[in-house]
């Protein structure tokens, strides 16, 4: 195998001049998405969220970007998975995506709430009859015995399409309010380019930090 310290890459792709970009973050990441879409980066939508427990004790996975708003953005999940619980008492969470593809790193901090019901629903009954029926029969992050209660209920969901699939009241979205965003552009000899937004008394202020 090779040697993993002699693992080494230039970053040419791209430069960034944080004066260039908006006085906002979010129409930022809206552009920045839009072209790793283009760029067909891999699961573009998969992002490390990291949340902290009653403790001090962050814990880390991915989930999937849903959508972007005005003021964050928004994740679907079980409500009383360890991420949930982790939320419900602590809703202060960072997120980051890496596009290796695009030598792009964005970084995002904030609060979580959760979205409306209506939101929820909206959502869930516009995913495949599949989707739903994961949700309902994952009680997320809780230790079972085996995979073969999780199938037997799956395959009477699938099979019997009589049953109306009812979004559980534990499964939702959350929006991560965002008061400080980072995008950063990997550059020669690692002097990557980083623009911070930060939200200070509701107004961004935006700077450029050292690599
Ligand atoms: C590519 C990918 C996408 C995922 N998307 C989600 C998601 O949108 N929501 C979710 O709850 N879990 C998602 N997961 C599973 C989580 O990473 C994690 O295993 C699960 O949410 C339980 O985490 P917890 O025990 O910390 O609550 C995804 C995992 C991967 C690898």
């Amino acid at each position: 195998m090779k040697n993993i310290a002699d693992l080494r890459k230039e970053y040419t792709k791209g430069a960034l001049e944080p004066n260039l970009l908006g006085d906002t973050p979010l129409p930022v990441f809206s552009s920045w998405f839009s072209q790793a879409l283009e760029s067909e980066v891999l699961e573009v939508n998969a992002m490390i969220l990291s949340s902290v427990n009653a403790l001090g004790r962050p814990s880390s996975r991915v989930v999937l970007l849903k959508d972007i708003t005005e003021n964050g953005i928004i994740f679907y999940t079980n409500y009383q998975s360890r991420k949930g619980l982790e939320l419900e008492s602590n809703p202060f969470v960072s997120v980051v995506f890496y596009w290796a593809e695009l030598e792009r790193q964005v970084r995002m901090e904030g609060q979580v709430r959760k979205v409306s019901e209506a939101d929820s629903d909206a959502y869930f009954y516009s995913r495949p009859r599949i989707s739903q029926a994961g949700a309902v029969v994952s009680n997320q992050s809780r230790v079972i015995p085996d995979r073969q209660a999780l199938d037997d209920k799956m395959d009477t969901l699938m099979t019997d399409t009589s049953i109306k699939i009812q979004r559980p009241n534990h499964w939702g979205g959350y929006e991560i309010v965002v008061d400080r965003v980072e995008f950063w552009q990997g550059r020669p000899g690692r002097v990557h380019d980083r623009a911070l937004y930060e939200k200070e008394d509701g107004a961004w202020i935006k700077s450029r930090l050292s690599p």
